[in-house]
Order: C-alpha cells, then structure tokens, then sequence
C-alpha cells in the first residue's frame, strides 16, 4: 500500500474516478435521464460531490496519521480542487438555468434567503484556497501562513453543511451526518494540535524539574 501510494502513476487513477460524477451526469444527460426537473437534478448531484470532496479532503491529515500513511498527502490538493471543480458546476447551474445569469436577481437572492447567503460564503472561501493551492503559491505565503489560510476549508465545510441543513426542511438525517463527520475531523484535528501544543514532559525525574540535580 504505502509504494502505491509514493507511486507517481497512481494519481491518474484518482483523478479518472474523481471525474466520475461528472461522466454520469454527462451520460444521464446523453440519455435523458435526469429526472422530471433536469436542473434541479444536476444541482442537488453536484452540490452533493462538493460536500463529499469537501470531507474527503478533511479526511486526509486524520488518516495519513492514523494508518501511518504519509504519502496519503499526495492525492489532498488534487480532492480539493475537485471540491471546487464542483463547486463552480453547482454555482453554474445556479447562475445559468436557475438564475438566466441576473446579476441583480441573483444579488438579492444572496441577501434575501440565508441557505443561499451561507453557501455563497462556502463558496467563495474556497476560492482563495483553490488559487494558492501551487506549490509557487506555498513558497510564496510561507507555509505558516499557507496552513492558515488552507484552515478556511473548515469553515467552508461547516458552511456547506449548514446550507444544506437549511435546504432540506425535513429530511435532516444526510446534513446531520454530514454535520457529525465534519465536526469529528474538526474535533480530532484541535485534539492533535492540542497534544503538538503542550511541552513534552520528561520522564527523568531531574529534567522534568520534579527533583533537585545532585
Ligand atoms: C461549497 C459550497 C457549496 C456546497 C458544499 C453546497 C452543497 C449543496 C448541497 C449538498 C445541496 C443539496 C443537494 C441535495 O439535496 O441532494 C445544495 C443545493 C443547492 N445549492 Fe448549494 N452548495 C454550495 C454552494 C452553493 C452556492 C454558491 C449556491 C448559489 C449561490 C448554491 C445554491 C444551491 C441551490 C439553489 C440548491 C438547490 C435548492 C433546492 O433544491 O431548492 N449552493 N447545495
């Protein structure tokens, strides 16, 4: 598994089934089987992949640290920008067939309804992320102040999440475990940064300044 995952070819893969969704939704359109309400259809399907994507990434640190696999880093960017690369399909449909492109209608949509306004922000949180995603852009910031910045995707997630609690009315069971996993990545990652924080404690009873240097 690990020299798989070091192996340069087997981002090719990743990427092919990361486009899958995208492929289905293009056959279903081919075929004519998106449902009685088309646009609806591919906005709820790609509002679900950004999500998905969204956790996905947030997946990765967690799992590279518990399965001591740390080549899992490889495939973060690439889950990231397919997150975005959703995104902007979701904001599209919305623009385009949802909105006919009225920027004043669109404005006051933003304004107007809250599950819009949040997933706006989800949104464009994202995009400062998706733009300094490079290895230039890493260099660039200084990798403190890029790790800070990339934090933004947290927010975007609870965003996202929220956006998607406020559309659903009832049916609030998808959200809320979307919501618990998102909150379990968040609560593990304070943990870990917690754990990174605090001095290491000796075990030598002198060093740890428990007893007097003889
Ligand atoms: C990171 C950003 C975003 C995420 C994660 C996200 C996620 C979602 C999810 C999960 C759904 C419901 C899918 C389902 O029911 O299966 C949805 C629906 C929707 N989203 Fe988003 N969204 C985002 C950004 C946006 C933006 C920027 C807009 C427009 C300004 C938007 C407008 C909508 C609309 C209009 C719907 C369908 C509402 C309906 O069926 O009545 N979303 N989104």
């Amino acid at each position: 598994m690990p020299s798989l995952l070091a192996n340069k070819w087997t981002k090719v893969p990743v990427f092919l089934i990361c486009l899958m969704p995208l492929c289905a939704l293009i056959w279903r359109t081919i075929t004519g089987n998106l449902g009685a309400n088309p646009v609806e259809f591919i906005q709820h399907a790609t509002g679900d992949w950004t999500l998905r994507f969204l956790v996905f990434t947030l997946c990765i640190t967690p799992l590279r640290k518990l399965l001591k696999l740390p080549d899992l880093i490889r495939f973060r960017r690439m889950l990231g920008l397919f997150a975005f690369f959703y995104a902007c399909l979701h904001f599209l449909i919305y623009l385009g067939p949802d909105q006919s492109f009225n920027l004043a209608a669109i404005w006051k949509d933003v304004a107007k309804r809250p599950f819009i306004t949040v997933g706006f922000t989800a949104f464009v949180l994202l995009i400062p992320l998706a733009l300094t995603s490079t290895a230039g852009w890493i260099r660039r910031l200084g990798g403190r102040r890029w790790q800070m910045l990339h934090r933004l995707i947290y927010i975007s997630a609870i965003c996202g999440v929220i956006h998607y609690y406020w559309l659903v009315k009832s049916a609030v069971l998808r959200p809320l475990t979307y919501g618990s996993i998102v909150a379990v990545l968040l609560l593990w990652r304070l943990g870990d940064w917690f754990l990174r924080r605090r001095p290491t404690v000796s075990r030598k009873p002198v060093e740890a300044g428990l007893a007097p240097p003889a």
